[in-house]
């Protein structure tokens, strides 16, 4: 790891918990590794730690507030020039803090002011790890694309035996080191994500839909962003907000989702079809509200024009990715639409399984790529999975050496 982190500048954040004095041990990692590192520390981590061990580790001036008169921005100067925040230790409260937006000290302000990538490494006692409050609080900093490195079981602070126990430096420092190599590696690719159900109309206030919420797909896009590409991402309806500098196209049918596709489709290098596509919809739709009248209703369903196989024909050099969202017979299934869509890769999961599938945070799935070779991951955030699928396509893009133009 000796000077990985040259011309990096990272800023460590001190929260209050009793491993704030760990922090130190990871602020020499850091250095060591080529890193100028700034610490701000927040006025609770003060009771565990002095700032001056600090500043004479990072050879830097410490920051502890938000209003110095000599400086009134430096929560913008700070947010714009670092390359990566790290929180280690972050306490059940900044976590709190940064999930919901709050800014009330120059740690939280910095962190919800910055489009650089945070990296937090919680540290506190078992109960707490577990709270329900906090483990919402996480997903939706992991929603936000937060990479957290978890904690570990053994002795705490409290006495007691539990979760919590702030990860081991080497972690800590290894999470920062993988989230800075990843930040630029789709530089150059224009990504098309889609994401979430479609909706077929029955008449002006019903139509057909399913069950997907489009949070892999926002997931898949939030990360492309965060690895350099630039993301186009066409979604169905579904309650999530844009992620920050995606250029977000909102669809309803799967019709309306096809001619999206197609207009985006010179720019594209990279296709993910993340979207649960309706297969079929009603042939006719009634301009009128349909009345009931006592009698069995029959809708006549027609198919949808399938995307992925209209795609394959003009597909160039561009790689293209489905999902299989299967209730079983999954591996077989998804190996022959993969065959049949002429795919790169197909990410097949079983959403009868618990973990995986519809309006969850975590998935579990298998990656199946050309030569029909499986790859079956644990249970993982989104977020998770959306990186290791990235991590697939950058594999394939460097073995197929194609560079990352499309052919017209
Ligand atoms: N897909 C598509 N256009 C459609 C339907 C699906 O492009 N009209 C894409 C999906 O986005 C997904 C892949 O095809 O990436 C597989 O979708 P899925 O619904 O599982 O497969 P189908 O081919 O529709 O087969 P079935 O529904 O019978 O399982």
């Amino acid at each position: 790891m000796e000077m990985d982190l040259q011309g990096k500048h990272i800023l460590l954040g001190v929260t209050g918990s009793i491993a704030a004095y760990k922090s130190v041990l990871i602020l020499r990692h850091l250095v060591q590794a080529g890193a100028q590192v700034t610490v701000v520390m927040t006025s609770s981590a003060q009771q565990f730690i002095a700032p001056l061990t600090f500043q004479i580790l990072s050879h830097r001036p410490v920051f502890t507030s938000l209003f110095d008169p000599s400086d009134e921005i430096r929560h913008l100067t700070l947010a714009e020039q670092v390359d990566l925040i790290l929180i280690a230790p972050a306490t059940a409260n900044i976590i709190g803090k940064i999930a919901n937006g709050i800014a009330d000290d120059l740690l939280t302000t910095l962190a919800v002011a910055s489009s650089s990538p945070i990296v937090i490494a919680p540290a506190m006692d078992g109960d707490m790890w577990t709270h329900p409050v906090l483990q919402r609080n996480l997903s939706v900093l992991d929603g936000l694309g937060v990479h957290v490195v978890s904690p570990e079981e053994g002795p705490l602070a409290s006495g007691k035996e539990g979760m919590g126990r702030l990860a081991l430096e080497s972690r800590i420092v290894a999470a920062v080191l993988s989230r800075l190599r990843k930040r630029e590696d789709l530089k150059g690719e224009t990504v098309l994500v889609t994401a979430g159900p479609t909706r077929e109309p029955i008449d002006p206030v019903r139509h057909i839909t399913n069950r997907s919420s489009g949070k892999m797909g926002y997931a898949l896009a939030r990360a492309a962003q965060g690895r350099g590409a630039r993301v186009i991402l066409i979604s169905g309806p579904t309650h999530l907000p844009a992620p920050p500098k995606v250029e977000r196209i909102s669809v309803q049918s799967a019709e309306e989702m096809r001619e999206a596709v197609l207009r985006c489709w010179s720019e594209v290098t990279v296709l993910m079809m993340a979207a649960a596509v309706a297969d079929y919809r009603p042939r006719r739709r009634s301009d009128q509200k349909l009345k009931k009248d006592h009698e069995p209703l029959f809708l006549e369903l027609e198919p949808t024009p399938d995307i992925l196989s209209e795609v394959r024909s003009r597909r160039g050099h561009r790689i293209l990715i489905g999902f299989a969202a299967e209730t079983e017979d999954v591996l077989s299934r998804a190996r022959s639409k993969l065959e049949q869509k002429g795919l790169d890769l197909i990410v097949a999961n079983d959403v009868t399984q618990e973990g995986a599938g519809f309006d969850l945070d975590t998935n579990i799935v298998t990656i199946i790529d050309a030569n029909g070779e499986a790859m079956a991951l644990p249970k993982l955030s989104k977020a998770e999975v959306a990186e290791r699928i990235l991590d697939r396509i950058k594999e394939l893009k460097s073995r197929l050496g194609t560079g990352s133009r499309p052919i017209h």
